[in-house]
């Protein structure tokens, strides 16, 4: 069984990734600092793959703990790295925590496993490609001026690694940028545990359906779209978890060099009116919604061309709307009977 570091393992991703790991026959080692995570979601795990994984709580910045975990877990072959902050309109107040926490923990981990044959996978995200101008996008589009320190992260990451293989500090590396992921795991276990009042569309779709918010305002309906609100490509979590499963695999293929992206989403775009009707079809529960005005930047529309995927990395989604929607209603469910 070959050892995979999971950073971020006990994250909304990162939990999900695991269960597919373990699935697909793969020694998962989480490392975590629960800054934006729950210690509970490792019991969690437990429920559903049989066992206790093996678990590290430790912040990546930190060299001296990275040093010594890499000394206590040796034999790691792969590396999947999602330890990260995620809100945009955090990192725009607070610049440093995003560029000290998710740049500083990539360079660390490149820097210990140097000398270690660890392939890499890193979690981007379609936020590089800013508004595209051919939608729908693909990995060849040109990466536009980041949004956000959070994006800008992401592109920063991509270019380190980028460099990192040229050099050779790394040999294999696979950038996998997430579409919009939403949903939970069917046994409804585990889930998106949003901090606070959710930035997201779904968890606060969710939250409204079950009454922790009294209403969910729709950011804009004068975009050039077909209803006039704007379109993501949503994609089932579980879906985006396996594909870190096909990144591994592809890379322990001989055929594989070097650094590689890939976009992970359906191919789909839907506008968040046809979102919230999704949820209420599948779900039956009726959303308290307005129309509220634009957030600031969010971009109009975009959602991924997956051809690449499919044909490369041999991986498609498969998972539809109304799965999202009603694993999503689950997990709020099962959290509304099981508050911490
Ligand atoms: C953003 C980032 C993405 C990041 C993700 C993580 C961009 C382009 N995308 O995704 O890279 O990984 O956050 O948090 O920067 N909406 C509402 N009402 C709400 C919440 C959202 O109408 O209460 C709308 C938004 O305007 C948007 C859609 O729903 O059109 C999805 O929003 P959200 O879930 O926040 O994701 P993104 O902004 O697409």
């Amino acid at each position: 069984m070959a050892k995979i570091l999971v950073t971020g393992g006990l994250g909304y991703i990162g939990s999900h990734t695991v269960v597919e790991l373990v699935a697909a026959g793969y020694e998962p080692v989480i490392v975590d600092d629960l800054s934006n995570s729950n210690i509970k979601i490792l019991d969690q795990l437990s429920k559903i793959i049989g066992f206790k994984p093996a678990f590290h709580q430790f912040d990546l910045c930190d060299m001296e703990k990275l040093e010594k975990f890499v000394a206590a877990e040796p034999g790691i072959e792969g590396i999947i790295h999602f330890a990260a902050f995620k809100a945009v309109g955090e990192s725009v107040k607070n610049p440093l925590k995003y560029y000290h926490t998710n740049i500083a923990s990539l360079v660390n981990l490149l820097k210990v496993y140097k000398d270690k044959p660890a392939d890499f996978v890193f979690s981007s995200s379609c936020t590089v490609y800013g508004q595209p101008d051919i939608l729908p996008v693909t990995e060849d589009a040109p990466v536009k001026p980041a949004q956000s320190p959070y994006g800008n992260t992401k592109q920063i990451a991509e270019e380190i690694l980028k460099d990192a293989v040229v050099s050779g500090d790394v040999k294999k590396v696979i950038a996998l940028r997430y579409f919009n992921p939403v949903g939970a795991h069917e046994s409804a276990l585990i889930g998106e545990l949003p901090n606070g009042v959710p930035q997201n569309l779904v968890p606060f779709i969710t939250q409204t359906a079950i009454g922790k918010r009294e209403k969910i305002t729709v950011f804009g309906n004068d975009y050039n779209t077909k209803d006039g609100s704007c379109i993501r490509d949503y994609i089932h979590v579980v879906d985006l978890a396996k594909a870190h499963v096909a990144a591994l695999k592809l890379m322990a293929n001989n055929d594989f060099k070097g650094y590689d992206v890939f976009n992970l989403g359906t191919g789909n775009g839907n506008t968040v009116l046809e979102i919230i009707a999704a949820f209420e079809n599948t779900t039956g529960v009726k959303l308290n919604y307005e129309i509220g005005p634009r957030r600031e930047g969010d971009v109009e529309k975009v959602w991924g061309d997956v051809t690449k995927s499919a044909n490369v990395l041999k991986w498609t989604a498969k998972l539809g709307i109304d799965v999202m929607m009603a694993s999503a209603w689950e997990w709020e469910k099962y959290l509304s009977q099981n508050p911490s």
